[in-house]
C-alpha cells in the first residue's frame, strides 16, 4: 500500500517536513499567495490529511469535496476559519495549536500597549520623515503612564490571562469581561475583578481584545461602543480583526472619539500602505505577528504535526475542536 497523501497549503519547518515526509506523500503550495479556494478543492480530494493556516477558508462545500480526508491540522490557534462543526459531522478531526502561543501573543499584546500609549512607533515615523525640530518641550509626545490606569480584558482565555500577568507588574488595575467570570481563586491570583460588558467599556483607559472570532463577537466593537469608552482610551486587538467594525473605528480615531489603537490583526489581511488606519498617526499596525517568535513557531510545527499524525490514525489530537 502506498503512503497516505497529505497536503500543505504553505511549507513549515524543515523539520517537520522531513517528519512528514517519512509517513506521508506529502504535497506544498509554494508561493506567497495563498491557494485558491478552486484549486485547494481540487487538492483535498484525495488527501487524508491537511495542513492550513488562519487566512485558508476551510467551509463546509471544500469539506463535502474531501472523500477521504481524517483531519484538518492548521497552524494556529484560531479556527473561525474552518467549519468546524461541518468537519464533525464528516468526521474530520480538527487539531490547532493554543497553550504554546499564548507568552508570544501576550508579549506582542503589551509591546502594542506600551508603543501606542508612550507613541514610540509614532515618534519613530517623526524621525524617519524628519521632523524632528526642537528638543524636549514640556508637551511634546506626551503619553500615558500605565501605572494606576484600568486595563480592560475582553475575553480572559489563556492569552488575556497571561496578558494580565504582566500588566499586574505594571501596577494596573484589572477589569475582565468573560461569557463566564473565572474562579476566585484566578481572579485572586491575576488580582483582577469580573464586570459587565457596559462597565468594561466604560471604565477602561485602555482594552485589550483577546476573544476568539464568532456570531458574538463579530464587528462588535463598532461605534455605539467607541462612544461609550473614555475619550482618553486606547484599544488593542491581537486576536481577530473581525471583532472590530473597521470603519467605525477609523471614524472614531479620526474624530478624537477615543485616543488611539494598537492592532496585529484586521478584517482583510493583509493591509496595504493605503488602507485608512496607515494614515492615522495615533495607532500602532503589526502584521498578524501574535505567535511569531523563533520559539513560539517551532512549537507550533511539532503540535501541528502531531495532531496531524494523531489525526490521519483515527486518534484524537492534542488540541482537538470539539471531537
Ligand atoms: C493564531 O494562531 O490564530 C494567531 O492569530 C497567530 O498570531
Amino acid at each position: 500500500m502506498g503512503k497516505k497523501r497529505i497536503f500543505l497549503t504553505r511549507t513549515i519547518h524543515h523539520f517537520a517536513l522531513k517528519k512528514l515526509r517519512r509517513r506521508y506523500q506529502v504535497e506544498i503550495h509554494t508561493g506567497k499567495i495563498p491557494i485558491s479556494q478552486i484549486k485547494l478543492r481540487d487538492k483535498i480530494e484525495n488527501i487524508e490529511g491537511l495542513i492550513c493556516f488562519p487566512y485558508d477558508k476551510i467551509g463546509s462545500d471544500l469539506i463535502d469535496a474531501a472523500k477521504n480526508l481524517k483531519v484538518i491540522s492548521t497552524y494556529s490557534v484560531g479556527f473561525d476559519h474552518i467549519d468546524t462543526q461541518y468537519a464533525k459531522k464528516k468526521k474530520i478531526r480538527v487539531g490547532y495549536t493554543p497553550e504554546v502561543l499564548t507568552d508570544a501573543t501576550a508579549d506582542l499584546t503589551f509591546s502594542l500597549m506600551l508603543d501606542v500609549v508612550r507613541r514610540v512607533s509614532e515618534g519613530d515615523r517623526i524621525i524617519r520623515n524628519g521632523k524632528w525640530r526642537q528638543i524636549y518641550g514640556a508637551f511634546d509626545y506626551v503619553g500615558m503612564d500605565l501605572r494606576g490606569k484600568t486595563l480592560g480584558i475582553f475575553g480572559l482565555g489563556r492569552i488575556g490571562s497571561a496578558f494580565a500577568k504582566r500588566a499586574k507588574s505594571f501596577d494596573m488595575k484589572i477589569i475582565y469581561h468573560n461569557r463566564k467570570p473565572v474562579s476566585k481563586n484566578k481572579e485572586n491570583r491575576l488580582g483582577l475583578k469580573y464586570v459587565t460588558l457596559n462597565k468594561l467599556i466604560t471604565q477602561s483607559d485602555i482594552i485589550s481584545i483577546h476573544a476568539p472570532h464568532t456570531k458574538e463577537t463579530d464587528q462588535l466593537f463598532d461605534m455605539k461602543i467607541f462612544k461609550k469608552m473614555k475619550k482618553s482610551a486606547f484599544l488593542i486587538n491581537t486576536s481577530r480583526g473581525k471583532i472590530i467594525n473597521e470603519i467605525d473605528l477609523v471614524i472614531a480615531l479620526n474624530k478624537k472619539i477615543i485616543a488611539g489603537a494598537a492592532l496585529d490583526v484586521y478584517g482583510s489581511e493583509p493591509i496595504n500602505e493605503n488602507h485608512p488606519l496607515t494614515k492615522i498617526q495615533n495607532v500602532v499596525l503589526t502584521p498578524h505577528i501574535g505567535s511569531s517568535t523563533k520559539e513560539t513557531r517551532v512549537k507550533m510545527a511539532e503540535i501541528t504535526v502531531k495532531n496531524l499524525n494523531l489525526g490521519i490514525s483515527g486518534k484524537k489530537p492534542i488540541y482537538s475542536v470539539g471531537y
